[in-house]
């Protein structure tokens, strides 16, 4: 694709128009695990499907045009392109990750940790000074940021990270999962590497289970699509057709997210059973103009803080009818979690606390349904939780 379209129009002519052999428009699936050779010692462009394939190729060019970078590989999860990341550590390197990140990335860091494979610090990046301090003296190979942050959307300062991984040397990874490329481009700046589950926002339609990893430079992408087939964690060819698929309308997806997003933030903050709302496009977000400065948009995730305890938190989920408990987000569907034991499990309960991950926190994935009905759906919930009998404690 030139570059001369906008990334709207790029998305939805990925591939379009590629397929040499029947002019199909959308180009076709390819399954197969392994490829003919022309003949003795003449291997194809492709050989076998772990390595490299085409439709897979496919997303993985659409994604490197979407986020600006030189080259991206497309693995089987979210969890797998972090995977890959940790493949530039040797043991003795330390990667510093955000204090409040994705529960799953805390818990592949800490896991490996623990083995020796290489040391974590996890850091309020918010706290430009406290990330400095902290990489002057563990000299990280590798700062890997969240903005927004999973669950309570803190926006960290792309370019003063970029800053401060450049005076110690590391890699600058930037887990753009919450946003899209339709939001955010970290590339811009200055990341070497951006990370996505593709799971969320960019497939969008909760029927994919898939990741990437897009990087700045050739040489950087080159050696992800190394360990990405030497440790078998590329994507699978029907889950990259249906990605692809996804991306075609990402761009109308996430403006409506988005605007269905600002609603819901609004209501839900006029609410007296509502503590806390956290949504970037609010002006007392602590984030806000930041978010401004370096985002698009201020994407379709809002978490708050209800009031009255596990009693309201419990009668709240019960009676929701258009937010569907579940993990994950960024589908077109309406989905609400407990982060605290669902997300989030996996995180202990002292660093749950450090994060804001608190027993009170509910996360929105708000959807594409029709923005009254899910105010209304919001404000019955919310209802049922101020009026649910309060769990008295009894003294014995
Ligand atoms: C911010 C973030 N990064 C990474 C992941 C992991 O992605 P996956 O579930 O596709 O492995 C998630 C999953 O929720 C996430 O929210």
């Amino acid at each position: 694709m030139t570059t001369s379209v906008s990334k709207a129009t790029s998305a939805v002519r990925a591939s379009i128009e590629s397929d040499t052999q029947h002019g199909a428009v959308v180009p076709p699936m390819h399954l197969s695990s392994n490829y003919t050779f022309a003949g003795f010692g003449e291997p194809r462009q492709y050989d076998y499907t772990r390595s490299g394939n085409p439709t897979r190729d496919a997303l993985g060019d659409a994604l490197t045009e979407l986020e600006g970078g030189a080259g991206a590989i497309v693995t089987a999860s979210g969890m797998g392109a972090l995977t890959v990341l940790t493949q530039f550590l040797c043991p003795g390197d330390t990667i510093i990750a955000p204090h409040d990140c994705y529960g799953g990335t805390y818990r592949l860091f800490e896991q490996q940790s623990q083995k020796g494979l290489f040391n974590v610090e996890f850091v309020n990046q918010t706290e430009l000074d406290t990330l400095r301090n902290v990489c002057r003296e563990v000299q990280p190979k590798i700062i890997l940021t969240e903005s927004p942050s999973n669950p309570v959307l803190r926006i960290s300062d792309l370019a003063g990270i970029r800053e401060i991984a450049s005076e110690c040397g590391a890699l600058f990874a930037v887990d753009n999962t919450f946003l899209s490329p339709a939001l955010q481009n970290p590339i811009e700046f200055g990341a070497d590497l951006v990370i996505h589950s593709t799971t969320k926002y960019i497939n969008g339609h909760s029927d994919v289970v898939g990741g990437a990893i897009i990087a700045a430079t050739e040489e950087l992408a080159e050696q992800c699509a190394y360990w990405a087939n030497v440790i078998g964690i590329t994507g699978a060819p029907f889950d990259s057709f249906m990605t692809l698929r996804g991306i075609r309308t990402l761009h109308p997806r996430i403006r409506q997210h988005e605007e269905n997003a600002a609603l819901v933030a609004r209501v839900l903050s006029e609410q007296d059973s509502v503590a806390k709302v956290h949504y970037p496009g609010l002006d007392d977000h602590p984030g806000h103009e930041l978010a401004r400065k370096q985002q698009r948009g201020f994407g379709g995730m809002v978490s708050f803080e209800i009031e009255g305890g596990e009693a309201a938190v419990r009668a709240f989920l019960a009676n929701l009818r258009l937010f569907s408990l579940a993990e994950s987000l960024g589908g077109v569907e309406s989905l609400v979690c407990h982060p605290a034991s669902m997300t989030h499990a996996p995180v202990s309960e002292e660093r749950k606390a450090a994060a804001g991950v608190t027993p009170t926190l509910i996360r929105l994935s708000v959807g594409l349904e029709a923005a009254e009905d899910l105010v209304a759906d919001l404000l019955a919930g919310l209802e049922a939780a101020a009026t649910a009998p309060r769990l008295e404690v009894v003294a014995i």
